[in-house]
């Protein structure tokens, strides 16, 4: 066993229409040879249970649950700060060719094993990732993820139109593949890997595609992962694509995609009718605030969402996103928040605070991906995924704003002045700073 202990930043168990977190000032945390923690409360308390467990006392520092990446592409990582364009043209301009370069199982490898230390360096310790179109790309992608110690819920990107050949497949071969990938991968090590069937959009997959991996996903429990509703033109040729359905959304409803295992990026321009829809299956949102403006494609009504109970986790969609850093999509929330009443004035709806940010970043990602029975919060039980992130650059000397609320301001806020020293997951060290 170990006890951890400093300022403890804790999500608490509520909902989405009020998420609040707890701090612990002498606070500790005690993880147990398996990784589970056995104990969350005070230094005090746990001195007189404890007494004989080693310590790591982390001064000047905050120990929070991991950060929770609902949406992000491996193959993509190249391009993260890279182009301009909004998302079609970005995607036949950058994304495709980069995505096709998978196929050499070498540079697959580089680039799946940079990805995985890279997101574990900014604390990071779950993500729902998109792997590449091929099926070995993907297997490799899992081993990397497997070697990393990081979490992740991945699948590779089924395309059988819409795309340069080299990167399709036949419906069939797409479902085959993903099949054979999942009976690998999903729950190994105690879960930690987990497969998602992963349809990239509805302007690359056909209804034949669609429907077989809504079967598959209901009959087998998967979950299944894709893009909605994200930018102007590219509703326009979904539109023009599945001319009898009502809705985007009802282009998934048909296809039976829509499961409360689903989880949906983007999802910015939904009528009431799509909403409801959306929200009678209990399907989550990947909200990606950076994506959202990096390709223009709009900005999300985040606390309409929430108020409405929507689950709803935080995506850094790299590369429409440019960083793989949760904390900066933690700000980009709390900011395009600002943006949405700048554009609505007279309709205002309060803003996201850095503080909800969090909690969406961390235990509301947890909630959409439905892992928060294993991480997202400190509590007994459940799996010690968590990050120390240093105070050092952060605070101004003899600070006047001290209280709690303005420390989580400042690590939201901080970009690269936030500093994770330490990510771990299952107890185990995964990343350390230099
Ligand atoms: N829609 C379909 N494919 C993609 C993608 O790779 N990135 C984003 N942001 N949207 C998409
Ligand atoms: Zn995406």
């Amino acid at each position: 066993m170990r006890l951890y202990a400093g300022l403890l930043i804790n999500p608490l168990e509520s909902n989405f229409s009020k998420p609040q977190l707890e701090y612990l000032p002498d606070g500790c945390l005690i993880v147990n040879d398996t990784g589970k923690i056995v104990f969350v409360g005070t230094l005090t308390d746990a001195s007189v249970r404890f007494a004989d467990t080693q310590m790591e006392r982390f001064e000047n520092a905050v120990i929070m649950p991991g950060l929770v990446d609902t949406h992000v592409h491996l193959p993509q990582y190249q391009a993260a700060a890279v182009g301009t364009g909004e998302l079609l043209d970005w995607l036949n301009t950058y994304i495709f060719s980069l995505e096709a370069r998978f196929a050499d199982e070498m540079y697959a490898r580089t680039q799946s094993t940079q990805f995985f230390h890279d997101a574990l360096s900014v604390g990071t310790t779950t993500m729902s990732v998109y792997c590449s179109s091929q099926h070995k790309a993907t297997d490799v992608a899992f081993e990397e993820a497997f070697r990393a110690g990081i979490r992740v819920c991945m699948g590779k990107t089924m395309m059988d139109f819409g795309a340069p050949q080299n990167i399709l497949f036949s419906a069939e071969q797409n479902i085959t593949d993903s099949l054979a990938i999942a009976k690998q991968w999903h729950g190994t090590d105690g879960g930690r890997l987990q497969y998602t069937l992963t349809p990239r959009f509805a302007g690359s997959c056909s209804k034949e595609l669609l429907t077989k991996t809504g079967e598959i996903a209901r009959a087998d429990g998967f979950r299944i992962q894709t893009h909605l509703s994200e930018n102007p033109a590219e509703l326009r040729y979904i539109a023009s694509l599945f001319p009898e359905a009502a809705s985007y959304t009802d282009v998934y409803h048909r296809t039976g995609i829509l499961t409360n295992k689903t989880i949906m990026a983007h999802s910015i321009y939904l009528s009431r009718e799509e909403r409801v829809t959306l929200k009678a299956y209990d399907c989550a949102i990947a909200h990606c605030p950076c994506s959202n403006r990096f390709l223009q494609s709009g900005v999300m009504a985040l606390r309409h969402s929430m108020s409405e109970g929507f689950r709803i986790g935080l995506g850094s969609d790299v590369a429409g996103g440019y960083s793989l850093s949760i904390l900066n999509e933690a700000r980009e929330a709390a900011e395009s928040s600002k943006t949405w009443n700048i554009l609505n004035r007279g309709q205002e709806v309060p803003t996201i605070t850095a503080e909800e940010a969090l909690w969406l970043a961390t235990l509301g990602g947890a909630q959409a991906l439905g892992l928060d029975d294993t991480i997202g919060h400190f509590k007994a039980g459940k799996d010690a995924d968590f990050v120390v992130v240093s105070l050092e650059n952060l605070m101004p000397r003899e600070t006047v704003f001290s209280s709690h609320s303005n420390l989580v301001s400042r690590i939201v806020y901080g970009g690269a002045a936030t500093k994770v020293l330490r990510t771990y997951v299952r107890g185990k060290v995964v990343y350390r700073a230099a």
